[in-house]
């Protein structure tokens, strides 16, 4: 059976680029095409949500002129991917810390979500300024708010999928590095975890295959027995 939910940490762009000789930000605009080909392989197999880490909270830390430019090539790309996404009925919810990103960018996404809010062929959780401890406090500040004194493991679940998305069923880690980076800490507790060597320019479907395979062959006990 196909993963229902695949999340993806899209790492090494810095490094592909750096191998190349060239900046890094010719990194992060090489990551397009890979991201675009996931969407679409995803599409194809019938998933029917799809999370990709783009920008994390504690990305924040890096150099303002490599930030500038990841958010100008992000404003550019959904001004011409959005449209292609609507067209194949795809739902797109943008994850994450708005504060701070800039008013320019905060309205491409809430039109994209307005647009494509009905869409039912996939959902595609883009994770921007995300982060996974973030997610959680959001979710027990709204409950806290809504003074909700019967909070339980089902009802949380409720509100951090409403809040970010559901449970992972499998997740990717491109870069070779062994690691969550705060991602998705709740949602991940069942999760099929592929560490792929490859930097992400390089992604490409025979690899996405790889860690579908994974998946596919995984006997997942949620902690019972299988005979
Ligand atoms: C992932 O690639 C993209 C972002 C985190 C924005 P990196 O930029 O982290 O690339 P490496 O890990 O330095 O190679
Ligand atoms: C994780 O990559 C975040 C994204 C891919 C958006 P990082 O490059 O930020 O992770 P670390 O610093 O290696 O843990
Ligand atoms: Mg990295």
């Amino acid at each position: 059976m196909n993963p229902r939910h695949i999340a993806i940490i899209m790492d090494g762009n810095g490094r592909w680029a750096k191998a190349q000789g060239m900046p890094r930000f010719m990194g992060h605009r090489a990551g397009i095409a890979p991201a675009r080909m996931c969407v679409e392989h995803c599409v194809k197999l019938k998933v029917k949500e799809l999370s990709l880490f783009m920008f994390s909270t504690e990305n924040w830390s890096r150099p303002q002129e490599e930030i500038s430019a990841i958010f100008e090539l992000l404003i550019k790309t959904l001004g011409t991917e959005v449209k292609k996404l609507h067209d194949q009925r795809i739902m797109v919810k943008f994850v994450g810390q708005r504060e701070g990103l800039g008013d320019k960018l905060i309205s491409i996404m809430e039109e994209a979500e307005r647009l494509t809010e009905q869409n039912k062929t996939m959902r595609l959780n883009l994770a921007l300024s995300y982060g996974g401890r973030w997610d959680i406090l959001q979710a027990v500040k709204s409950f806290i708010a809504g003074d909700n004194p019967n909070l339980s493991e089902d009802k949380f679940n409720e509100t951090i999928s409403a809040h970010s998305f559901s449970d992972i069923d499998l997740l990717i880690r491109t870069g070779n590095e062994n690691r969550i980076s705060n991602f998705g800490l709740w949602q991940l507790a069942y999760a099929e975890i592929y560490f792929s060597k490859v930097l992400w320019p390089d992604f490409n479907e025979g690899e996405l295959d790889k860690a579908i395979q994974l998946f596919e062959s995984a006997k997942r006990r949620f902690g019972g027995v299988h005979e």
